[in-house]
């Protein structure tokens, strides 16, 4: 076994790395990685743990796919486990398995399928709602839309009358997050938030209880879940409540910043833009967007690939090495946490030339085939790779689509637009666009 010398921010103490770190993360771990290479070992403040920033898409296979089972999940706040419990975005090995298995016929390919009609008349309302020359947030609006899209194809639930309460307590829950990275974050409003999520996710599952019909949907699978290989028993109430709550977050707030930032990206060039427009009419005239209608409408799946690329909605994710691993020529102890940033990665020029460059077409096969695989992995890889994938990615097409049919939006003027690196990429303030009739 060779072991190289790590590299490491010689000269930089830990607290001045700290003070970094929180001051913007996504510049700490971008100069981080250019700056030292495609691993380095740090400190942050007097905390004991060794950490690793990732960069090299070789090593984030490594750590991702081939050894995967070398590490557990890291959450560099233990609090995402008050929100989502012992569900599957956190629980581990044999258990998690189970649960995933249990879960995944929700996500086939013929269940997606039959979601898309809902996720196109969903966002068809929405744009209905909207009038020439109004200023909305279309983080917000977007928001709106995954979360009604989540609740009415997995949950068979409308969360209508909750969306907007259910959004003011994940807004609080994920500064919450942010601000737990300082000391002495707010319990008292962590708890009110939380509780407010739980009560709309507990009706959900009461409201199907007492109907006790099978829908097919996800909530179905998790309400008659038995284990066919196991004990055959059901799953408790908080663990149903663990996996509801998860998916309905996961499949929400990501999908909702992932469009949200596709708006902005393409008011920001409107040469891209236009040939989206061009895409949907050829392909469309003025019926609504099917689901065999997402793999011919390619420009969109590629601007969607694109968004996700600069902005994934989760920038980074931890790791801890749970025995001593070899990543390249390099030796991992056992403790330590393992960071892999896949902002930072698809980011990276040896990948992506002029890495801010908002180009779909990278997406093209040629180019596509010309770059290594774990460049890009918005969706993470492996075996904790996203459930959802095929789900947020037919929601992006048909949903960009759809709303692109009828309205194109530009930036309200004396609107900044910043990021916000909270759990989820968020935009600080949100993204206030005016919203133009197409035609
Ligand atoms: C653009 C939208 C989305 C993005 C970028 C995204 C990204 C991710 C990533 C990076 C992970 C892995 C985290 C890690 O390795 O620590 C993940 C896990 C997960 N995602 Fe997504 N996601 C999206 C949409 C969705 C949707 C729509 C759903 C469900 C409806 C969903 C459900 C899940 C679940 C359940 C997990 C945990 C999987 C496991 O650990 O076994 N996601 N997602």
């Amino acid at each position: 076994m060779t072991t190289s010398v790590l590299p490491n921010p010689i000269g930089t103490s830990p607290s001045a790395l700290l003070y970094a770190m929180r001051r913007d993360p996504l510049e700490f771990f971008t100069t981080l990685a250019r700056e030292h290479g495609d691993i380095v070992r740090f400190r942050l403040g007097d905390h004991e743990q060794d950490l690793f920033l990732v960069n090299h898409p070789d090593y984030v296979r490594d750590v991702l796919v081939t050894q995967d089972r070398n590490f557990t999940k890291w959450f560099a706040v233990d609090r995402i486990k008050e929100v989502l419990g012992d569900g599957l975005f956190v629980s581990e090995g044999e258990f998690h398995r189970r649960q995933r298995r249990l879960s995944q016929p929700a996500f086939h390919g013929e269940r997606i399928a039959a979601y898309a009609e809902q996720m196109v008349s969903l966002a068809v309302r929405l744009r209905e709602g909207w009038i020439e020359g109004a200023v909305i947030d279309v983080c917000r609006e977007m928001n709106w839309l995954a979360m009604m899209i989540v609740g009415s194809t997995l949950f068979g639930a409308n969360v209508e009358s909750d969306a907007e309460q259910i959004r003011d307590a994940l807004d609080e829950i994920l500064e919450q997050f942010e601000r737990s990275i300082l000391p002495r974050a707010d319990r008292e409003d962590f708890e009110k938030a939380l509780g407010r999520i739980d009560a709309a996710v507990y009706r959900i599952i009461q409201v199907r209880r007492a109907k006790s019909e099978d829908r097919g949907d996800l909530l179905s699978m998790l309400l008659l879940a038995q284990d066919a290989e196991g004990d055959g028993g059901r799953m408790s109430d908080l663990q149903l409540r663990d996996e509801a709550m998860t998916i309905f977050l996961a499949g929400h707030e990501t999908s909702a910043n992932a469009m949200a930032w596709t708006w902005y990206l393409l008011s920001q060039h409107p040469e891209v833009e236009e040939k989206f427009h061009e895409e949907i009419n050829r392909h469309l005239g003025g019926r609504a967007p099917r689901m065999g209608d997402v793999m011919e409408l390619s420009l969109t799946g590629r601007i969607f690939s694109e968004a996700l690329r600069l902005y994934p909605p989760l920038w980074a994710v931890g790791r801890r090495a749970i025995v001593e691993c070899q990543i390249g020529s390099y030796t991992i102890p056992p403790g330590s946490v393992v960071i892999i940033s896949s902002f930072v990665t698809q980011r990276d020029p040896r990948w992506f030339p002029e890495p801010l460059l908002f180009d779909p077409e990278r997406w093209q096969p040629a180019a596509r085939s010309e770059r290594p695989r774990f460049s890009y992995f918005p969706f993470s890889a492996g075996s904790r790779s996203c459930l959802g994938e095929a789900f947020a990615s037919t929601e992006g097409v048909l949903c960009l689509a759809t709303i692109g049919q009828k309205w194109k939006f530009r930036l309200a003027a004396g609107a900044p637009i910043a990021l916000q690196p909270q759990l989820t990429l968020r935009a600080r303030n949100g993204i206030k666009m005016r919203v133009e009739r197409r035609v």
